[in-house]
């Protein structure tokens, strides 16, 4: 898995992104925005075209039913999300895989909990505060929708957790048992991945300045 910030990635946009990206950045009115968009793009491309040989910049991509992107023509699974200024890429070599990144803001909307929340949900550590408490339960779910591909179309409250090891739970979705593992960043955001098939160690690549 990969994180970065905007700021150190949008300035690869230019020799990396597709003309259908550039198109698709111009939904952006705010820089920040669009910058986080070319930054998660540009990290994206890179990565997988290095993992796979080729310039990132020839790779191509098309969508699931539900939405999810995917490679065209190769087994390398990955999702992408980005928060704030924050972008991140969860690459698996073996199954399926789905990541959420969120700022961790502390206002927390009212009637949000009771979205995220299954009554059985049980979390490995108990967090400092209700936000947290929020954000960690949200981030391991979306991570897990975003793996099945349905995205916010699946009912958080139908997903339940459940601990394996100190940031580690396991997701069950139908017939599926999901893996997935939760941090909390510097600064507050928290992210989550969840993957079909389990993994031993989590590798957390931080990049910065360039790629
Ligand atoms: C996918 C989704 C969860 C993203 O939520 P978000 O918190 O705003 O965004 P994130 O930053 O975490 O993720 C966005 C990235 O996820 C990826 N993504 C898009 N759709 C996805 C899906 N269905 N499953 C997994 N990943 C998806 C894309 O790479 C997207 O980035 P991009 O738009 O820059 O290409 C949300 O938009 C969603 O639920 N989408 C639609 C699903 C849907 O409508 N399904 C209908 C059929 S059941």
């Amino acid at each position: 898995m990969a994180t970065a910030r905007s700021a150190d990635l949008a300035g690869f946009a230019p020799t990396l992104l597709s003309a259908d990206e550039f198109d698709r950045s111009r939904q952006f009115r705010v820089a920040a925005d669009r910058d986080r968009f070319f930054a998660a793009h540009a990290l994206k491309r890179r990565l997988l075209g290095v993992l796979l040989g080729v310039p990132g910049a020839q790779l191509r991509f098309e969508r699931q039913w539900a939405g999810k992107p995917q490679l065209v023509g190769r087994e390398l699974h990955f999702n992408l999300s980005h928060s704030g200024d924050w972008v991140v890429l969860a690459i698996s070599r073996s199954a399926p895989v789905g990541v959420d990144i969120e700022q961790g803001d502390s206002a927390l909307p009212e009637g949000m909990l009771s979205l995220a929340l299954h009554p059985d949900d049980r979390l490995a550590r108990e967090p400092d505060s209700l936000v947290d408490r929020f954000y960690t339960a949200w981030t391991l779910k979306e991570a897990v929708s975003k793996g099945v591909g349905i995205g916010l179309a699946l009912p958080f409250t139908q997903l339940r957790l459940e601990p394996s090891a100190p940031t580690q739970y396991r997701c069950r979705h139908g017939d599926e048992l999901w893996h997935a593992e939760h941090r909390k960043l510097e600064g507050g955001a928290h992210l989550a991945v969840a993957c079909l098939s389990p993994w031993t160690r989590l590798r957390l690549l931080r990049i910065e300045r360039g790629i």
